[in-house]
């Protein structure tokens, strides 16, 4: 049995939204890029496509432009005016909460840890733009810092929120996939697509909405995420199988994810979370000077770096229409400037 579109749309009908981001995004083709390789001698398969989650539109958009529509109002259902985060100095999510702040009118406190002496550049800098409280706090003590700021905030009369504690921020990274899913079903039809499909992207909620999504549909979809973090293939995928479950309970389907659901790949995420191999360098430059589309060095880069690099390893069935999911994280690539000059 596979569940309707109609269903799908119904669920997530009833879910409290705000609305955040220009929806749909556009799915393009990758025609340079694929003739960039085969000028290479890299052999690829008959059809490339992009998904422009980058352009969601608030903030520099990215997949959180999804995500968060139902995580403000989430917060605005729970009667909280303050939102407090913590997050690493490269974090997009930090930006897009502040963004989703803005247009809700909530206060919004973010612990930036680690790099505490780094530039306020990229993603930092748009915070303190968009009105974010900022405190920079090594990673060891950036949940004593929350705590502080919490106490403070209820003392003042204020409500606040830790955004970390409340579990709904991991199923509804998934929720926001879903719909994903089903503007992707639409624009694979029109394009006469009905070949096998991979999406091709990096570990985390979205990937794992999208291959929710298509194997409740019964869509011969499938995926392949990057690592970009510490963690082992292990502990995402059972972290991915568990999450899942809350979302078919939500949503009322019928088959959760299977830790061997979504291919993992460790290979590409260079020597640590925030920073790039040459390998990344080389796929961000490749990318934008056949496409115009940007990478970044933190994400979408290491992405690419995979997808290019199992192509050259002859790893990718050529019968797959690929879709590469562009999941923005673009400012931070000016806090990487320097290893883009010769
Ligand atoms: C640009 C970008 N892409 C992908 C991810 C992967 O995680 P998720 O799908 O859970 O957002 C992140 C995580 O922060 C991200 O910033």
């Amino acid at each position: 049995m596979t569940i309707s579109q109609e269903h799908f749309r119904s669920e997530l009908e009833k879910l409290p939204r705000f609305k955040l981001s220009q929806l749909n995004t556009p799915l393009e083709p990758l025609d340079r890029l694929q003739q960039a390789l085969i000028d290479q001698g890299v052999d690829v398969p008959n059809r490339m496509l992009v998904k422009r989650d980058d352009v969601t539109g608030l903030a520099f958009g990215g997949n959180k432009g999804r995500h968060f529509e139902f995580e403000i109002a989430h917060i605005l259902e729970g009667g909280f005016d303050t939102v407090i985060n913590i997050n690493h100095y490269h974090s997009n999510q930090a930006r897009f909460i502040a963004a989703g702040c803005v247009k809700a009118g909530l206060k919004y406190h973010i612990v930036s840890t680690d790099m505490v002496t780094a530039p306020i550049t990229g993603n930092l800098l748009l915070c303190k733009l968009m009105g974010a409280v900022i405190h920079r706090s090594p990673n060891e003590y950036g949940r004593q810092v929350a705590d502080k700021i919490f106490k403070e905030e209820t003392a003042s009369g204020r409500k606040p929120y830790i955004l970390p504690d409340d579990p709904f921020v991991d199923v509804m990274g998934m929720i926001g996939f879903i719909e994903a899913g089903l503007e992707l079903e639409d624009q694979l039809a029109e394009l006469q697509i009905d070949g096998p499909v991979r999406f091709w992207g990096l570990t985390g909620r979205s990937i794992a909405g999208l291959r929710l999504y298509a194997k409740n549909r019964g869509l011969d979809w499938r995926a392949t995420a990057c690592q970009y973090s510490p963690g082992t293939i292990e502990d995402f995928q059972n972290v991915t199988a568990d999450r899942s479950k809350q979302v078919v309970e939500m949503f009322d389907l019928e088959q959760p994810l299977d830790t061997d659901d979504l291919q993992v790949l460790e290979d590409y995420r260079g020597p640590a979370y925030g920073e790039p191999d040459d390998r990344v360098i080389e796929a961000i430059q490749m990318v934008g000077k056949a496409e115009g589309l940007i990478l970044d060095p933190n994400y979408t880069g290491k992405a690419m770096s995979g997808l290019i690099g199992e192509f050259r390893g002859g790893r990718i069935n050529p019968e797959e229409t690929i879709v590469f999911i562009h999941s923005g994280g673009l400012p931070q690539l000016f806090a990487h400037a320097d290893k883009f000059v010769d």
